[in-house]
């Protein structure tokens, strides 16, 4: 009976031990990072289920575009990353943007968004991309009379915003693209070890984890996003930053410290994507940002952590989305802002395009 009890004892002081040994290096970082929330609710734009299915049409839908071609999902495609994956964005008219698109995951819970910080929430953000001449070119006008002429929106509008005796508005649509956007978290394996849970990091990442730690990368990347939570400057490129937001001369080529979630799929980096390799972008960052040259083994490692980033098990189930009626407004995709001022039959009339010779 003594024996047992002895052997019950040693037993659980080994398997207590060993439980502590284990949770132990999740809770050392505890202070630097926090593991994603289930949801990232908010407030002023409370998640309801008809709302989020609502936004994620309308995130997957071209007809929000002046042209009928680009959707939230052209540059931010869901299958890959939530990016295009190009150096800048190419929007209406293959209009080539000044910066790239980062990842619409995990967008939510960041700080700030843009990499100027120029739009607080997700909320703010929506409407910008659908009004920009540059993006889908379209107007508020434009893009609620779509809607309206599209029952099967029109009934979701109502079943989204039930208190609302105008449910199709222009705010609405961006709310309802919010709400899905904050659905658009992606766990990973990080998450798993800082909660000191089973499946977290192999050896290797924890060795690139304190690396991370140790030269310094986590004075700017840390929290939820690991990253996405203040400003800090890059001597790089010509792109002055958050200066062209508050004009400020502190402000000179400062940006929105990006979020590392999923980083391996959300090349090429930098605000102008002109680094395509993730171990590139990895020692710019730390000659730049820190001073210091890592060695190819300290890269390698800190690589192997930074994947450990990636979302653990992602599934995207396709919309479909309800037909338009003879009422909807076509797509034009030639349409170009200066076609308003110059005459119809001006080469420039669709943006400086050669008409095509016919025979
Ligand atoms: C033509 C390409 C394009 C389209 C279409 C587009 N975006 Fe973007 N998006 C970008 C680019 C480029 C940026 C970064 C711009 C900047 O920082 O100045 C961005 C930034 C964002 C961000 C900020 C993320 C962060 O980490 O700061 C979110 C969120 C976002 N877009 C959501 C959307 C939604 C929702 C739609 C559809 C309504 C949309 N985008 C349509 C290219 C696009
Ligand atoms: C002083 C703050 C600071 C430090 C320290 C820092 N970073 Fe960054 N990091 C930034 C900022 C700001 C950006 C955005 C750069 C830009 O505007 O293109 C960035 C961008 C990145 C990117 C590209 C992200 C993307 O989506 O394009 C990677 C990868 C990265 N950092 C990794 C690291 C690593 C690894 C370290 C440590 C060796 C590190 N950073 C240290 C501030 C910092």
């Amino acid at each position: 009976m003594q024996t047992r009890t002895t052997i019950t004892l040693a037993l659980l002081i080994v398997l207590l031990s060993f439980s502590a040994a284990y949770s132990a290096p999740g809770d050392r970082y505890s202070e630097h990072f926090a593991p994603l929330p289930r949801r990232a609710d908010s407030l002023l734009n409370p998640l309801n289920p008809p709302k989020v299915t609502l936004g994620k049409m309308l995130f997957f839908d071209p007809r929000l575009s002046r042209s009928g071609v680009i959707s939230c999902n052209t540059c931010h495609a869901l299958s890959t990353g939530g990016v295009d994956n190009l150096p800048t964005s190419v929007g209406h008219g293959w209009q080539i943007g000044a910066r790239n698109a980062p990842t619409v995951f995990n967008a939510a819970v960041l700080d700030t968004q843009f990499w100027d910080g120029r739009a607080a929430t997700v909320e703010e953000q929506a409407g910008g991309p659908i009004l920009n001449p540059m993006e889908m070119a379209s107007t508020e006008e434009l893009a609620v009379e779509t809607i309206k002429s599209i029952p099967g929106y029109v009934s979701l509008f109502k079943k989204a915003y039930k208190h609302d005796k105008e449910p199709v508005t222009f705010a609405n649509i961006t709310k309802a693209i919010a709400a899905f956007e904050r659905t658009l978290l992606t766990p990973s394996r990080f998450d798993r070890y800082l909660a000191g849970k089973k499946g977290g990091l192999r050896s290797e990442e924890i060795k690139g984890l304190d690396l991370f730690v140790s030269k310094g990368c986590v004075s700017c990347h840390n929290g939820v996003g690991i990253g996405g939570n203040s400003f800090q400057r890059f001597e790089y490129g010509t792109d002055e930053g958050r200066y062209n937001v508050t004009g400020a001369t502190a402000d000179r080529k400062v940006f929105r410290v990006p979020s590392l979630r999923n980083i391996e799929r959300t090349y090429p980096y930098f605000h102008d994507g002109s680094v395509w390799e993730l171990g590139t972008a990895v020692r710019t960052m730390a000659s730049i940002q820190l001073g210091v040259e890592l060695t190819d083994e300290e890269t390698a490692l800190i690589i192997k952590f930074l994947k450990s980033l990636n979302a653990t098990r992602l599934t995207i189930k396709l919309p479909v989305l309800p037909p338009s009626t003879d009422t909807t407004p076509k797509p034009d995709p030639l349409w170009s802002p200066l076609a308003e001022e110059v005459p119809e039959d001006s080469a420039d009339a669709v943006g400086g395009l050669e008409p095509i010779e016919s025979e």
